[in-house]
């Protein structure tokens, strides 16, 4: 049994923002950083368009910053969260770069600015088009030189510990639920631990695995999100799944590649397989729409055309220029055989962020006493229904910071709960047939692909529901009898996740940013969250 002050889960850009904080606030206390990969393994390392934040005063304000955002979300922002993460937004910045960051400048030394879909002017910060790359090992080295952080890799954290583990009944209903720590299974031993803290954060990040396609890696299982669930914590909004409009269409591999936004950004057109530019008959902003309008539009002309892809066309660029701000997009087209010079770039929608998650308030306070959540796996009220491109690394920076605010003002007060019992195992055997896994995995991201994608309707919901509370069945019972493996802990959450998504969308009776159910094609009058 370990005992640590505060407690962290997950090693992307916001468990690692949030530990650095504390780690310079309270130098006598104890940081864990848990991760169920390599350290490095998150949704983080693979960002490319860069971080969203206003910095050219002469062509952007928090104004413009803070309506795009709004428009984005289509009604569903919380203003008030959309505020503080836009103007807070630089501050945090300014700190990563602080601790070693970079990002790229012009000759003139003003930051080089990308545009992406939804955003009225230039305001992208990046570092070529590995930005998350970058700031993760910026992250990661500042961490390496903290003495009172520890960094645990290769350990699944498969629940959080509240009253229930001690023996009492918690409900959806009960008052004051309380986290004290979590079990975690170590994968080097195959053990499961018990780390009791003051206070915990789940940085966990998102969810894409639940389909067929995402740009997601393995990771993204949404653990966090399925923990909170079980332990009776609040859920909201599940069923705003963006779908990025352009990874690039390689059948059979996993995760997709991406092909940042920023690309149409600098002037790639997006043109049907018959080589038609399409976008003008969805919307104005052609190519630069939001997300969800140009997912629904590729969608819409994948189906007109029977195919499963359309092309982005980047051969009337600079190739130079493209080389220079690209060139893990270059490199990566190369080598499967793709020359963006001369041949345009085959690609499809793909899973890629989850605009809901774990409820949390203005200080990443979850329903949970003593648990904080920040970053892919929180829901803030940032989004809305639609996230702003490159939003997201943002919101993540902001919320580490306002969750270090709060934690490191309460620690003192919180006492470690000694009486939590170990984890019980009596029962349960060796897995026999991981096939029985594998299978039921495949059969959850065909039905989460077929039935609950960018174009929804109730029959196909409905049908979704019923093949999920199948699997749930069959995992269930696996799960009692079964010694614990991180393969079935994530096809569990996976399940949980889908649950969630199916039962938010089905609540949801309209068609509102990036939920679109032909059954109710518009928007309510009443604007509402859906908490589960
Ligand atoms: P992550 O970085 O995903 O970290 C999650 C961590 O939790 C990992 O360390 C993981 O191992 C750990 N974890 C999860 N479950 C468990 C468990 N059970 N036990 C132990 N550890 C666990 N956003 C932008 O703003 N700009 C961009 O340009 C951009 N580009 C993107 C490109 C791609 C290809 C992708 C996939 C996303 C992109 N995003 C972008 C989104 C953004 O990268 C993510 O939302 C953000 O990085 C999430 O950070 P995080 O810290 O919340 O989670
Ligand atoms: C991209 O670079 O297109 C992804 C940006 C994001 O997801 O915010």
């Amino acid at each position: 049994m370990q005992q640590t002050d505060f407690l962290v889960i997950g090693s992307g850009i916001a468990g690692l923002t949030y530990a650095l904080k504390v780690s310079q606030q309270c130098p006598d206390k104890k940081i864990t950083i848990i991760t169920k990969s390599r350290e490095d393994e998150t949704n983080t390392k693979y960002a490319q368009g860069g971080v969203a934040v206003v910095n050219d005063l002469e062509n952007d304000s928090f104004e413009k910053h803070i309506e795009d955002t709004l428009i984005a979300g289509d009604g569903l922002c919380n203003e008030r969260i959309v505020e503080i993460v836009v103007t807070e937004g630089p501050e945090r910045v300014n700190e990563i770069i602080e601790w070693g960051a970079n990002f790229d400048k012009n000759p003139d030394g003003d930051f080089s600015l990308g545009r992406e879909g939804g955003h009225s002017v230039f305001r992208v910060i990046h570092h070529k088009d590995i930005t998350g790359k970058e700031i993760e090992r910026a992250l990661l080295d500042a961490i390496h030189r903290r003495p009172n952080i520890e960094l645990v890799t290769h350990c699944f954290v498969v629940d959080l510990i509240t009253q229930h583990h001690l023996g009492y009944l918690v409900t959806k209903s009960t008052p004051d639920i309380e986290c004290y720590g979590v079990y975690v299974l170590n994968l080097t031993n195959k053990k499961i631990e018990k780390i009791l803290a003051k206070v915990t954060l789940l940085a966990t990040g998102g969810n894409g695995q639940v389909y067929r396609s995402t740009t997601n890696p393995g990771i993204a299982t949404g653990d966090g999100v399925s923990m909170v669930y079980r332990a009776k914590g609040r859920i909201e909004n599940m069923e705003f799944i963006q779908f990025h409009p352009t990874a690039l269409y390689q059948p059979g591999v996993s995760p997709s590649f991406l092909i940042t936004e920023a690309v149409r950004g600098d002037g790639g057109i997006l043109r049907n397989i018959n080589g038609e530019d399409f976008m003008h008959k969805y919307d104005p902003r052609l190519s630069l729409a939001p997300r969800d309008i140009v997912a629904r539009a590729i969608d819409s002309e994948m189906k007109i055309t029977g195919t499963e892809h359309v092309f982005l066309d980047c051969r009337h660029m600079d190739i130079e220029k493209f080389v220079h701000h690209f060139p893990n997009i270059y490199e990566t087209c190369i080598n499967a055989g793709i020359d963006v010079q001369h041949q345009m770039i085959p690609v499809a929608p793909a899973a890629h962020y989850s605009c809901g998650g774990i409820k949390t308030n203005e200080w990443g306070q979850t329903s949970v006493r003593n648990l904080y959540a920040c970053g892919e796996c929180a829901s803030t009220g940032l989004h809305g229904a639609n996230r702003l491109a490159s939003n997201s690394l943002l919101e993540a920076m902001v919320f580490a910071h306002r969750c270090f605010m709060d934690a490191t003002s309460k620690i003192d007060t919180v006492d470690f709960r000694e009486d939590v019992p170990d984890w019980d195992a009596r029962g349960t055997t060796a897995p026999r047939e991981m096939i029985l896994i594998t299978q039921s995995l495949k059969e959850l991201k065909q039905i989460m692909s077929d039935y609950v994608g960018i174009v929804r309707t109730d029959v196909r919901l409905e049908r979704a529901l019923r093949r999920l509370d199948i699997l749930h069945e069959e995992t269930e019972a696996l799960y009692q009898k079964t010694e614990v493996s991180p393969q079935l802990c994530e096809l569990r959450n996976l399940i949980t996740v889908g649950y969630l998504i199916v039962k938010g969308a089905s609540f949801r009776k309209e068609s509102r940013g990036l939920h679109f159910n032909t059954d109710y094609p518009f928007k309510c009058e009443l604007i509402q969250n859906i908490v589960l």
